[in-house]
């Protein structure tokens, strides 16, 4: 028998529903989590380059679960909880550079048993505090004794700066319960923009240092050749 996770509740009818549903997102996690490990060592196989930096996954603790559905406007039940709290459980994937960002959505959006429910995409369309990652909710069968479950996972996929970026705003926004000065706001949405201009230049110097090593240099514009030309010579000169 194929569920959505409302109804799995009913399976172990003996069973305490909280304790059935923190158990299946337990499980979509360590699904989700095995996945995004064997596409990172296959990539690693073939390319020789590892896309993830690093993977964090956490099950929303009650409070928060609590606080969102209080927020959204609905009464505290499990069935609102499983019903409209998207990330009950969440894979955060850090990657070096934004292109890996998309290889990895694409390669997650081939799997055939994950099915991707929707996207956001907060880099191309960044959130007006600066915010920015690809966020995709997916929903992954659990094959138990005699059915299976889809569960939804939220996966956020970001670099290195953006990350770091993401923890101090998330830090200053507990902080000030989000109404932080006006200044502090100002100056995070400035490192958002620097984080930004990084990101798009350790890009640009990377993809330098490749074609460096293939011995094949691709046609860029003018800007990239100048930082290809820079980083060919930081290695010539052993800085590389
Ligand atoms: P919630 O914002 O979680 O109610 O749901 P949503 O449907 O609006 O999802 P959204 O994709 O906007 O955000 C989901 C998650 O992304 C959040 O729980 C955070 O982990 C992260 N996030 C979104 N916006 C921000 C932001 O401005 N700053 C930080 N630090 N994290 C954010
Ligand atoms: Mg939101």
């Amino acid at each position: 028998m194929q569920y959505g996770i409302q109804d799995a509740i009913k399976i172990y009818e003996d069973v305490d529903s909280w304790k059935t549903v923190i158990f299946l997102y337990n499980a979509a996690l360590k699904e989700v989590g095995t996945k995004l490990e064997i596409l990172n060592e296959e990539f690693q196989h073939v390319h020789q380059y590892n896309p993830i930096e690093h993977i964090k996954t956490r099950i929303k603790t009650p409070e928060s679960i609590v606080k969102k559905l209080k927020r959204y406007g609905y009464e505290t039940s499990i069935e609102n909880m499983v019903k409209y709290v998207n990330d009950i459980a969440g894979v955060r994937m850090i990657c070096s550079f934004t292109s890996d960002i998309y290889r990895l959505a694409e390669m997650i959006g081939n799997q055939s048993d994950l099915k991707v429910i929707s996207i956001k995409d907060y880099i191309k369309n960044p959130k007006t505090s600066g915010y920015r990652s690809y966020h995709m909710l997916v929903s992954v069968p659990i094959f138990l004794s005699d059915s299976v479950v889809n569960t939804r996972v939220e996966i956020q996929i970001r670099t290195i700066a953006m990350d770091f970026w993401a923890s101090l705003e998330h830090k200053i926004y507990y902080k000030f319960e989000g109404n932080a000065p006006e200044y502090i706001s100002q100056e995070l949405q400035e490192c958002a923009e620097m984080v930004s201009e990084l990101d798009d230049k350790m890009l640009s110097l990377n993809e330098a240092i490749l074609a460096f090593q293939g011995g094949k240099v691709t046609p860029y514009d003018k800007k990239d050749e100048h930082v290809q030309e820079h980083a060919k010579r930081q290695i010539m000169m052993g800085l590389g």
